[in-house]
């Protein structure tokens, strides 16, 4: 159509308002909105690699990406038989990362706050999971704030909901600051962050290998073939195993959903409602003022004066004074960054029932609610601090519903099962093998 006049186009058009050449220049105009809130002006920066596409995958270095290395990942991100530090032997080999992160639930736990080491069950997707009786509050793996998806997270400069991870982005200079804490002193080995983070993320949650434990399991071979690059004296121990986790971690995008496809060209994976959506989401909401990484999310810190988790009545061993409830302030000290929060990613939301880092949300539409009202829930957030962003958005009553649809389904990739293995080579149960998730789970 690019050689039709501008009057020729006008006719046809006039001719055919129900055809496909008028909803095309209607996805012109949502691409040319789309690009003016990208970054770099260009609404390319919003598409994601897919999974396989290793090479165009954002990755460390020193933790180059390789197929079987990814495919090692999936397996050990799943792996029970690895849960080798828990507290109790109750609890020895019967949690894994996806103890928090389970695929169906958007690699999120299924409930407010995700349970490791001292859970027992695991209901339909994590929504069962209890603490075991066995276990002490503050024995159990637990954090005080709600798990983040681990969804596009190559995507992400630093990790968690303060970025505390990585010695660059927004991290950069802040030496001073990491090296206080004990968690955060492995920036200093200079890796990016998930790769530092999970350094410190198989300690966190208990678990650890060696050779013989991965010759028992199966995985040696496997080993072998992600690592040829890595000497043999140094291929079979946690920095492998954090490595191998972090480059499945980094192959979990969400390619395959309805707003990528349009992104791509397909004017057909959108529809109606859901281009209504994004035309709010990328104009009159604002949305992309903070979400407007290739994720959806940013490497920016807000606050939105939402509750924390201890106000949630379910979690456990977190409290009013959890520095988690700080954000970034909590690991910079900095009073303008108390209460601060990073911008999370909005892939794979629908079918969670927790939103916000204090889970203080039932669902998608009552989030859009809180930011079209921007009247503050947490009155421990000094009005001062909240975003200047948060302000009334005066949706009308369809506009909610239409913003709503498009990030509940044309945010939604159907495929996730493409990052869960079929069974592991230890055939071990995953992601839990306690008795109660044995049987929820119908491993016996
Ligand atoms: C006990 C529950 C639990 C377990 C087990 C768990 N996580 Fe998490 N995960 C969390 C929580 C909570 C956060 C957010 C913490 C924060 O921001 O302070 C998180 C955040 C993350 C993030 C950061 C995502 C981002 O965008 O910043 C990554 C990556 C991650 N986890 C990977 C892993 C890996 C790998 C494992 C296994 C070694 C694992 N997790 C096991 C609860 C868990
Ligand atoms: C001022 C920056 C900013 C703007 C503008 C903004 N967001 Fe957010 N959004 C955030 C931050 C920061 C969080 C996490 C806040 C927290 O949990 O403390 C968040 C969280 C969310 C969540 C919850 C995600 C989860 O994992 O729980 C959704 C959904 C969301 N935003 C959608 C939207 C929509 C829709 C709009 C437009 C109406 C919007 N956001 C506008 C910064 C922003």
């Amino acid at each position: 159509m690019k050689y039709l006049t501008l009057s020729t186009l006008a006719s046809l058009l006039l001719l055919s308002s129900c055809t496909h050449e008028s909803v095309s220049v209607q996805d012109d105009s949502l691409l040319a909105l789309i690009a003016s809130t990208a970054p770099s002006g260009d609404y390319h920066d919003y598409i994601l690699p897919d999974h396989v596409d290793l090479s165009a995958i954002p990755a460390d270095d020193r933790n180059p990406l390789n197929a079987a290395k990814v495919e090692l990942g999936m397996m050990l991100f799943h792996e029970t038989g690895i849960g080798g530090e828990a507290f109790h032997t109750a609890g020895l080999n019967t949690y894994s990362c996806a103890s928090c992160h389970v695929a169906n639930k958007g690699f999120r736990p299924g409930r407010a706050q995700g349970i490791a080491d001292g859970g027992l069950g695991f209901g339909d997707d994590g929504d069962g999971r209890v603490l075991n009786g066995g276990y002490a509050e503050n024995q159990i793996d637990a954090q005080g704030i709600r798990p983040l998806s681990v969804l596009n997270s190559a995507f992400v400069s630093n990790t968690l909901w303060n970025g505390q991870f990585g010695s660059g982005g927004v991290n950069t200079g802040l030496e001073d600051v990491w090296r206080q804490f004990e968690e955060t002193q492995v920036n200093d080995l200079g890796f990016e962050a998930i790769e530092s983070q999970n350094i410190e993320g198989i300690k966190l949650h208990r678990m650890s290998i060696d050779e013989e434990l991965i010759t028992e399991l199966g995985y040696k071979e496997l080993f072998d073939l992600a690592f040829a690059d890595v000497p043999v004296s140094e291929r079979y121990d946690n920095l492998s195993l954090s490595h191998a986790l972090s480059a499945y971690i980094r192959s979990l995008t969400t390619s395959r959903a309805g707003f990528q496809q349009y992104l791509r060209g397909d004017e057909d994976a959108m529809t109606e409602t859901e281009i209504a959506g994004a035309t709010l989401f990328f104009g009159k909401a604002g949305c992309a003022r903070c979400h407007n990484g290739p994720n959806l999310g940013s490497d920016g810190f807000h606050a939105l004066g939402v509750n924390d988790l201890w106000q949630n009545s379910d979690a456990l061993f977190t409290d009013a004074d959890d520095k988690k409830n700080l954000g970034r302030g909590g690991f910079t000290g900095r009073a303008e960054d108390m209460f601060k929060f990073r911008v999370p990613q909005l892939y794979n939301l629908f079918g969670n029932d927790h939103f916000f880092h204090g889970a203080s949300h039932p669902d998608i539409e009552s989030v859009v609610r809180y930011f079209n009202d921007a009247e503050i829930d947490n009155d421990r957030v000094p009005s001062d601090h909240v975003s200047p962003f948060f302000t009334p958005l005066g949706l009308t009553e369809s506009e909610i519903s239409d913003l709503t649809t498009f990030i509940e389904k044309a945010l939604y990739d159907h495929e996730l099962d493409r990052f869960v293995p079929e069974e592991l080579p230890s055939g071990n149960c995953f992601p839990n093998a306690d008795f109660q998730s044995l049987s929820d789970l119908g491993c016996q």
